[in-house]
């Protein structure tokens, strides 16, 4: 079988590792991948904008499956390409992955499909923004409606961090040039939850629950990141709450989806806020998340191309996955002065001598002359396993000491009071 990944994370790593362990003839290939990803797959070296290129490439090298790790190829329609060649992918089509790519779009199917989610304006420019902002009740949400890498979304506590945001969007376009809309949203508390299900667009499997650190500091505290760490399993997520994520959510967003004759074969990423009434969509994403695919994977018993495979085929419903009882942390290691400036080309050490009980993933990292470098905000996943979280998390912190790289950065509270 010959398998293309596309992305260059510690996500797609993850999902390279996994499959490089299940094909036994054939070939892998990553486009472009990372200094990591190159140790057990082809690096291909075509940019993951490039869609026809890389139709052309799948078709050439006659790739059997295809798996869209980010966001951004699937918004601009990777699948929609491969289909019209005829070559088989995982992700879902350019209208449905609007789940992810208008924030404006997804909240206005939540409130179509009755799915609880927290009450919103929506803003077209600074004046309508500021006049939404005079009247909410703060704390409030602002989310900027197109993809942003993470960097989209504000909680404001007062009025001045809230126009600040609205001014960056509207007047300083730091995000787009045009089609600049915003969404004030209520801001909800409780206890955040990343819920994963694949589906073919009929049926669906859910994935172990995971829980990320999304802000740079200890104590969830600075601007957001794309992750700073993760651990799964949850055990907030009884099968009482599962069952209610199902019913009131999963389920009628894949029938909202039927709905509206999307094509959906993919990932639907629920980034959820477990409220005291309950839980409430905060956003979707249509993909893999990144680093819960680090956490996910390596607690998965059986393989993960004959799920994808199925999910393609649209026989979902013929298949299972099962979930080891081990736990998994990720503590994510970053260039420092990440998300903001950050400096790369610095040589790591320390990443050879690795146990059973731990995974390293690698995300913004190159390989020179034989020495893995530095290539990117976030370095490294260092993934620990463990019959408890307690004990994934000992390993993980273990190896992160024994890695060195100029200015490198780490959160020292990953896991420390997992729920
Ligand atoms: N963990 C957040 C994301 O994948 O978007």
């Amino acid at each position: 079988m010959k398998i293309l990944v596309i992305g260059s994370g510690g996500r797609e790593h993850a999902i390279c590792w996994k499959i490089a362990s299940e094909i036994k003839t054939g070939a892998l290939y990553a486009l472009p991948g990372n200094g990591g990803i190159g140790e057990i797959a082809n690096l291909v070296n075509i940019s993951t904008n490039q869609l026809q290129e890389i139709s052309s490439f799948a078709k050439k090298e006659k790739i059997d499956l295809t798996i869209v790790g980010p966001e951004l190829p699937l918004a601009n329609g990777i699948v929609d390409e491969f289909k019209r060649k005829r070559l088989k992918i995982f992700g879902p089509s350019q209208k449905a992955a609007k789940l992810e790519s208008s924030k404006v779009w997804a909240k206005e199917f939540m409130i179509e499909n009755g799915i609880p989610t927290g009450y919103f304006f929506v803003a077209d420019n600074f004046n309508q923004a500021r006049i939404i902002l005079e009247k909410i009740e703060f704390p409030v949400v602002v989310k900027f409606d197109g993809l942003a890498a993470g960097k989209g979304v504000s909680v404001a506590t007062e009025m001045g961090q809230a126009l600040s945001f609205v001014e960056d969007i509207f007047e300083k376009h730091v995000f787009s040039a045009e089609n600049n809309r915003v969404i004030i949203e209520q801001f909800l508390s409780g206890e955040e939850l990343s819920y994963l299900v694949i589906t073919d667009g009929e049926n669906y499997i859910p994935l172990a629950p995971a829980r990320d650190y999304k802000k740079i500091y200890d104590g969830d505290m600075g601007p957001n990141t794309g992750g700073m760490g993760c651990y799964s399993p949850v055990s907030m997520c009884s099968p009482e709450l599962e069952s209610i994520i199902e019913k009131k959510i999963v389920i009628p967003t894949i029938r909202g989806l039927q709905k509206k004759s999307l094509d959906y074969c993919g990932i639907i990423y629920f980034g959820l806020m477990i409220t005291e009434n309950g839980p409430c969509v905060l956003e979707y994403n249509v993909r893999f998340g990144d680093p819960e695919t680090e956490v996910i994977l390596p607690r998965m018993s059986n393989g993960l191309l004959e799920v994808l495979d199925a999910a393609t085929e649209k026989l979902l419903n013929k298949t299972s996955i099962k979930w080891k009882t081990e736990s998994a942390v990720d503590v994510v290691i970053a260039s420092g002065g990440y998300p903001g400036k950050y400096e790369t080309g610095y040589p790591i050490r320390g990443l050879d001598y690795i146990s059973k009980d731990v995974v390293i993933f690698h995300a913004g990292t190159k390989k020179e002359n034989d020495i893995f470098i530095t290539a990117g905000g976030r370095v490294l996943n260092v993934v620990g396993l463990g019959k408890t979280i307690a004990q994934a998390r000992m390993k993980a912190y273990e190896k992160v000491d024994t890695i060195f790289f100029k200015n490198m950065y780490y959160r020292k509270d990953i896991a420390s009071f997992p729920r």
